[in-house]
């Protein structure tokens, strides 16, 4: 006899492309698997507008809690052009066990941890680094003015939509670790260093970096990197002054 899973023991849906959900949607694609749940590439067929939606364990979800603070954290951010668009929730049953998902906006691109595996060497140089964390100070001081937090800052979490002369970019996957404190701004900031210093080539490379640079990486160093910038405001306007030895 097969067992039905209990909401508990979800650790997967594995949707096929074409399934409907919710007689609303078809999916597409599978576009990533974590630990909060499955992101799907799904089209909506009244309009054939292709979406994205996170499904989440119902472990990782009671009373919907996590849904509930990423819905509104994405509706307070609707107007920070750097943060993907919260469209709707819904529930589908799985086994028996409602499941929620949350669909926001499909966003084109290709994110910053592939991009950077593509680069020679898979490394910007420094000039794009720059360019990099200049739009990354842009998105998150957008974020920050609003008196919320990413809480969630990797290169996994970023869609680099258009990549040039500078970079367009689109934020998702925050995490709720309470109400917007001190610690939560600084980590966003720090966060941002790390992506810099990772987009450098990391350790391998750092011995050999400009000395601009490094003294932008400060070495990793939490309480260095807040006592140069305390804000991601003032990052930025340090990348915007700065100048070449
Ligand atoms: N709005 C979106 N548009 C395009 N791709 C997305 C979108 N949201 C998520 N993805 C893709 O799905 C992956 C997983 O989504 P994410 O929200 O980061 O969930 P988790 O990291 O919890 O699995 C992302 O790394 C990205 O590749
Ligand atoms: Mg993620």
């Amino acid at each position: 006899m097969a067992l039905t899973p209990r909401g508990n023991q979800i650790e997967e849906f594995n949707f096929s492309p074409g399934r409907i959900l919710a007689g609303k949607y078809e999916v597409v694609s599978l576009l990533g698997a974590g630990w909060e749940g499955e992101v799907y590439q799904i089209r909506e067929r009244a309009t054939g507008i292709e979406r994205t939606a996170k499904f989440f364990f119902p472990k990782r979800n009671v009373r919907d809690k996590a849904l509930k603070f990423y819905a509104r954290k994405l509706h307070k951010l609707r107007h920070c052009p750097f943060v993907i668009q919260y469209h709707t929730q819904d529930t589908i049953v799985y086994h028996g066990i409602p499941v929620s998902f949350l669909v926001s906006e499909f966003v084109e691109g290709e994110l910053l941890s592939s991009l950077l595996q593509r680069q020679p060497g898979k490394r910007f140089m420094p000039f794009q680094a720059l360019h990099l964390l200049h739009a990354l100070t842009n998105g998150i001081e957008g974020i920050h003015r609003v008196g919320e937090y990413h809480g969630d800052l990797h290169s996994d979490n970023i869609i680099v939509c258009r990549y040039g002369l500078g970079f367009e970019l689109k934020l998702l996957d925050m995490f709720h670790w309470g109400a917007p404190s001190a610690q939560n701004i600084q980590d966003d900031v720090v966060s941002m260093i790390h992506i810099f210093y990772e987009a450098l080539g990391g350790k391998k490379h750092y011995a050999r970096l400009p000395g601009e640079m490094k003294s932008i990486c400060s070495g990793l160093k939490r309480s260095l990197i807040l006592k140069k910038f305390k804000t991601a405001g003032k990052l930025k306007i340090y990348l915007e002054t700065m100048q070449w030895e």
